[in-house]
């Protein structure tokens, strides 16, 4: 389970965003924000939403019923449910674009190719509904199919296998990125520390990225610490995810920045740096390296996205007892038809990006920490978390942090 945690929190987050995050808002000066934003508040909400996990073994809807009797926070499981479903269907298009890209280079297609043909290669493959939408469902029924096959068989299976093999291509990826003559601009971009970047909105940034890249606060881990053994901590599944999910983050900011600079291009986010600027220069470095960059951002997604469906799934096998391939085909359907629209429509695509980053997960992890903090029993919660000074951390210090950024991040 802990290799699954990690699955999930390692995904587009860590390869797209983060390095990125890191350049705009002041290299090494954000990694320290980001890692104090870890410690003090995601860490600790991780291991409250686990705690609700593995106290009641539960799905997030029936987890949810039985800590609030009078049904308070029945709700909320229906809205970690949505969220997740939410961002399964956008998640996908994603996923869906890797797996095009991974064919593509199999083919060879990026060799030889300006950075101007292949932002024209990805306008054409993203606003081609045909090809998106396909690739959008070959990616989701992949998705399904691994979380059909069973916890173990199938999520446990893959993510032990798909884990270490994602590192050791990472690493691949940096040592050649790091040994090209002018990567070293790339490093300076990531660890030299400009405390003048860190403002308000970059703290902000930085809290909803580490939110997002530990996948807190729309049941993922709570749905995968109800399958912990009891000798199984959420203190060590916590420690090891953050530590495992930050190291890739990082070796993957010294396999993308250093290439970038040495092409002598400007870094810039998302699709168009994973999807036109890298494949062009990985090309000039062989035909075998843009082949495992697009293998390892699939593998990424794949790990991230089979746990969001299992919150779904959990929910429709344990409330409503529909069998787990039944299950995993519905909610393959039902996303593919949301996951259409996102990658039809661009703005269906940013809305639902918004909507569950920054409200739907901050609202999850604000009721996570609150039924931790003010609703189980104390004693019952410490049995899991062991820590008063943890305890404090999810009673006050999260849902104040929480408040604060979810504020910041509206206005
Ligand atoms: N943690 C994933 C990433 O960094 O890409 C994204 C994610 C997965 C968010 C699962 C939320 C989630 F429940």
């Amino acid at each position: 389970m802990i290799m699954a945690m990690a699955g999930s929190a390692v995904g587009l987050g860590n390869i797209w965003r983060f390095p990125y995050m890191v350049g705009e808002h002041g290299g090494a000066a954000f990694i320290i924000v980001y890692i104090i934003c870890c410690l003090v508040v995601s860490l600790p909400i991780f291991f409250a939403e686990a705690t609700i996990g593995k106290a009641t073994r539960k799905d997030t809807f029936g987890a949810m019923k039985e800590v609030s009797p009078s049904g308070r926070f029945k709700e909320m499981g229906f809205i970690a449910i949505a969220s997740s479903f939410i961002i399964l269907s956008f998640y996908s298009v994603v996923g869906g674009w890797s797996f095009d890209y991974l064919i593509r280079s199999c083919a060879g297609a990026f060799s030889g190719k300006s950075i101007a043909e292949a932002r024209e290669v990805f306008a054409g493959m993203s606003s081609s509904p045909t090809e998106s939408v396909s690739c959008m469902l070959v990616f989701l029924s992949l998705t399904a199919g691994i979380v059909a096959a069973g916890v173990d068989k199938g999520i446990g299976l893959f993510s032990k296998v798909s884990m270490p093999v994602l590192l050791v291509m990472m690493v691949v990826i940096a040592v050649v990125s790091l040994t090209l003559p002018g990567s070293g601009e790339g490093v300076t971009y990531l660890i030299k520390p400009d405390f003048s970047k860190l403002d308000g909105p970059a703290i902000a940034a930085a809290l909803g990225q580490s939110f997002f890249s530990l996948s807190l606060g729309i049941g993922t881990i709570l749905t995968y610490a109800s399958y912990m053994r009891e000798d199984e901590s959420v203190i060590e599944a916590g420690a090891w995810t953050a530590f495992f999910d930050t190291g890739f983050a990082l070796i993957a900011g010294f396999a993308i920045m250093p290439a970038v600079f040495a092409a002598g291009i400007e870094p810039s986010a998302g699709p168009s740096l994973v999807f036109e600027t890298l494949p062009v220069i990985f090309s000039h470095m062989g035909y075998v390296l843009p082949v495992v960059f697009f293998l390892a951002i699939l593998i990424a997604a794949l790990s991230s996205s089979i746990s969001l469906l299992e919150v779904i799934v959990a929910w429709l096998v344990e409330q409503k007892n529909l069998s787990r391939p039944k299950a995993s085909f519905l909610v393959f359907l039902f996303a593919g038809i949301l996951g259409a629209a996102c990658a039809v429509v661009p703005k269906v695509f940013n809305t639902c990006d918004f909507v569950s980053s920054n409200v739907l997960m901050m609202a999850g992890a604000l009721i996570f920490a609150i039924i931790i903090g003010w609703v189980m029993p104390r004693e019952q919660v410490l049995t899991h978390i062991k820590s008063r000074f943890l305890y404090g951390l999810i009673r006050y210090a999260a849902p104040v942090m929480i408040v604060a950024v979810a504020v910041t991040n509206l206005l």
